[in-house]
């Protein structure tokens, strides 16, 4: 079947903690945006009606893009952005992946208020019971500011933009924040006794949340839109760009109780002020009294210990004809990941000339995009002079204690702006090991890679070692995701197969980092097949200039 949708992304007048009619840029006049509800199999096709102020590109997180790797949407890496007033259409298969993703604008920071869900029902049924019924549970954050200025700010002096007025529950702050209490606030009506699967997403730009339901604890079936050992827990830690899939009973006494998302600040020592607000939604029993709802007890927002125990004991269902590990290693990298400084950019108008700016990078090269062609159609052409290079180191260019203290000085801090890709030839398998650093701040990045699931073989602290850590790769169930959390002052391994051409961004999914260059590229070559091969581009592809 097709699955059409019309997004119209313009101007939406709003509320929001005690500001009146805020200006955002949203879909079809919602926030968050227009669900997606595809079945396994399906063509889904969105015709993008860009009528706001502002460059546009919608980005289908998780979604493989094969064959359509065209409709990928990141901005300057595989289409130029859909201008104000222009129109586009994203046509892509959901084939062979089910469960919870998203999509969100992939330009700028409007993914802060341009987002959705998009889920993929199974043909068959779900590897565990049906529920009866299903809820999405969004979770993002709320800025007073444009966000797009503040983008702009943040790029002009070198500065990370700083954090959100109030984190949200499907666009809504919640009760415990000034004048948010009645309109703001979501509601979720529940029966007793019945089960409800929460698709879970953290939208929000640069912060992990802990998510809670007093009085009632959570099964989590899948993340990233695969399936998982059922787990039992009563806390959910979710970092940006990941789903996680829980199955609720209803199995309080009818009542009132608070969902309730806080954040986890994994960063040492601390950074700038953060806020520690908690942002709620209500879930109430039907023949509920309208009493004051319990609120959850919510971990402490450094409590490393339970994201850590939450992120790392996950397994995937191993479920018959599913695809394993990959044994046979071709390409192995050893990635830094973290935060640095670099020289200003010429166009960084306020930043101090003569000394540095805030850079992210990964082995010490910081990533930029092209301004003039997305690096796809430089690859389709074969005309990457001048848009990109093919040397993206597989090591950092020195071997230091990546994690400690004494090793964060200015030498080890600076890196390079660069557009370089890792080049892989079609079906060979990568094993990455993603080693953050501690210069600057320690902190989890959440690393995403578009186009494919890896499996993570292990994460832990400190400096990754393979004597120690290669004998504990789990190979049997590791969890696939698309998002990994790495451990703060630690290290995770992931394996993939390249068995999808085209161009394929990793990067952080703090907004504020991927801003400051924690990025690169991926570029898969084309298989021996048309159908192994980049097809070619959509008429209607949007030009850049
Ligand atoms: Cu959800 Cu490149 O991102």
């Amino acid at each position: 079947a097709v699955v059409e949708h019309t997004f119209n992304v313009g101007n939406l007048s709003i509320s929001r903690l005690c500001q009146p009619d805020r200006i955002i840029t949203a879909v079809n006049g919602q926030l968050p945006g227009p669900t997606i509800q595809a079945t396994e199999g399906d063509t889904v096709v969105v015709h993008l009606v860009n009528e706001s102020p502002y460059s546009m590109t919608i980005h289908w997180h998780g979604i493989f893009q094969r064959g359509s790797q065209w409709a990928d949407g990141p901005a300057m890496i595989t289409q130029c952005p859909v201008r104000a007033g222009g129109n586009y259409t994203y046509r892509f298969n959901v084939t062979g992946q089910e469960g919870t993703l998203w999509w969100h604008a992939h330009i700028s920071f409007l993914r802060a208020t341009v987002y959705g869900a998009l889920v993929i029902l199974p043909r068959g049924g779900y590897p565990f019971p049906k529920p009866d019924k299903e809820e999405i549970v969004m979770l993002g954050e709320w800025w007073n500011a444009n966000v797009v200025d503040l983008q702009q700010m943040a790029f002009l002096t070198g500065f990370p933009a700083r954090q959100a007025d109030a984190y949200t529950i499907n666009g809504k702050p919640g009760d415990l924040y000034n004048c948010s209490a009645t309109n703001q606030t979501h509601r979720f009506e529940v029966r007793q006794n019945e089960t409800y699967l929460l698709r879970i997403i953290n939208a929000a730009l640069n912060t992990p949340l802990f998510f809670k339901v007093a009085n009632h604890s959570f099964t989590v079936v899948a993340v990233d839109a695969c399936y998982t050992t059922p787990y039992k827990t009563d806390v959910v830690v979710i970092a940006p760009g990941q789903t996680v899939d829980a199955l609720m009973v209803a199995d309080a006494a009818v009542g009132r109780y608070y969902m309730a998302a806080s954040p986890y600040d994994s960063g040492v020592p601390a950074g700038p002020p953060f806020s520690m607000t908690v942002a709620t939604a209500v879930l109430g029993y039907v023949g509920a009294r309208n009493t004051t709802p319990a609120l959850p007890r919510l971990p402490e927002f450094r409590d490393t210990d339970t994201a850590h125990r939450f992120l790392s004991n996950l397994t995937a269902l191993v479920l018959p004809g599913k695809r394993t590990v990959p044994l046979a290693v071709d390409t192995r990298m050893f990635v830094t990941v973290g935060m640095g400084v670099a020289d200003c950019l010429p166009e960084q108008a306020l930043c101090n000339r003569s000394s540095t700016v805030f850079a992210s990078s990964m082995n010490n090269a910081s990533f930029v995009p092209p301004k003039n062609t997305s690096i796809l159609q430089a690859h389709y052409n074969n005309m990457t002079s001048g848009v990109y290079t093919r040397d993206f180191p597989d090591r950092p260019p020195v071997v230091f204690d990546y994690t400690s203290d004494a090793s964060d000085n200015a030498t080890m801090q600076y890196t390079t702006k660069s557009t370089r890709v890792k080049t892989l030839r079609y079906n060979e398998t990568v094993e990455m090991v993603l080693q953050n650093t501690r210069l600057i701040a320690k902190e989890s990045h959440p690393m995403h890679l578009h186009g494919f699931n890896f499996f993570v073989l292990a994460q832990s602290f400190g400096n990754y070692d393979a004597t120690t850590a290669a004998p504990q790769f789990n190979l049997v169930n590791p969890q696939e995701r698309n998002t990994i959390a790495v451990p703060t002052g630690g290290w995770a391994v992931i394996r993939f197969v390249a068995d999808n051409p085209g161009i394929w961004y990793m990067h952080c999914h703090f907004e504020a980092h991927l801003d400051l260059g924690l990025g690169m590229v991926f570029e898969v070559q084309d298989g021996p097949t048309p159908d192994t091969s980049v097809p070619s581009p959509p008429g209607d592809l949007p030009l850049c200039g």
